[in-house]
């Protein structure tokens, strides 16, 4: 059960947080509407672009091995996969196929699949990992444009994107989904890549699910460039959803 605990969306709320509509009787379909809501109904023009990372307390997403199954509790999981419902591209960075070979299909809740982005700036990764051959949904690799050396890998097709500095155009990312009719974009990790599209400006929100585990060590969640004193430090308006045991921080990162 889902539990909005503190924030501006103690109701229904549209994607600028403004109230839509009468508060369903049923509390419990109330809950799901205060938390899903604004990426149903978000507004904008282009698409709505949110990301979510699952961490510990010390705020690592995996070990330094890289496993990472699972760090956040079976509520949590039920959560991204309504996440992957709600969405028409689910966005994943080559580092994240590499370690965990995801499926990335909608398993855990009824929905349809969204269709599967591996963001591989150099195209390093073969063709071995299932989303390029399971056939389940259509899989689309980002690369370099200088990396474009075929059409396909595997059943994927491969499309070239702007480089911008030592990876790629964030932006231009966008804009190569929005083309292909891509209206919610859910940008589900590594911690890299959740980390590249916040620096450029490229979220509308950002979710970050906690779970009371520490690890101590291993692969960093968010890692932006250093600050030079604190009153630069990110202070996005945020709504809290208990979870079973952790705790959703749904982060309105608009605006920053
Ligand atoms: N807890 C969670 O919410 C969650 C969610 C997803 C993943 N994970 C875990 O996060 C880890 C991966 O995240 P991440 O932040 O390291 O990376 P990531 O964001 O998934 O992917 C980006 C990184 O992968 C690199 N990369 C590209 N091709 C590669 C290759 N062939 N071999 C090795 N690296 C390659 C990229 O380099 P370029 O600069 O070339 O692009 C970039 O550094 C995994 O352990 C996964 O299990 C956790």
């Amino acid at each position: 059960m889902l539990a909005c605990v503190a924030g501006p969306g103690a109701g229904l709320f549209d994607g600028d947080g403004r109230h839509r509509g009468p508060i369903p009787a049923d509390p419990a379909a109330a809950e799901l509407l205060d938390l899903y809501g604004p990426f149903l109904a978000s507004g904008q023009a282009g698409p709505l672009v949110f990301a979510h990372l699952g961490q510990s307390l010390d705020g690592r997403i995996a070990t330094d091995a890289g496993e990472s199954t699972y760090i956040t509790c079976q509520a949590n999981l039920d959560h991204l996969h309504r996440m992957r419902a709600l969405a028409c591209a689910v966005v994943v960075g080559a580092g994240t196929v590499r370690h965990d070979d995801p499926r990335l299909t909608v398993r855990r809740v009824p929905g349809r699949h969204p269709r599967r982005i591996v963001i591989d700036t150099e195209r390093r990764l073969d063709d071995r990992y299932r989303l390029f051959r399971d056939g389940e949904v259509e899989t689309v690799v980002l690369c370099a444009h200088d990396r474009v050396d075929r059409a396909t890998i595997g059943d994927a097709r491969i499309l070239g994107v702007p480089r911008r500095g030592d990876t790629i155009d964030y932006a231009a990312v966008i804009d190569v989904l929005a083309g292909l009719g891509c209206r919610r974009i859910f940008v589900e990790g590594g911690g890299v890549t959740v980390s590249r599209f916040l620096a450029e400006g490229c979220l509308d929100r950002l979710q970050v699910a906690v779970a009371p585990m520490i690890l101590g060590s291993g692969r960093p969640g968010l890692a932006l460039p250093p600050l030079a004193n604190l009153s630069e430090a990110l202070r996005p308006p945020t709504r809290i959803f208990r979870m079973g045991d952790d705790v959703l921080f749904d982060c309105d990162v608009r605006r920053l």
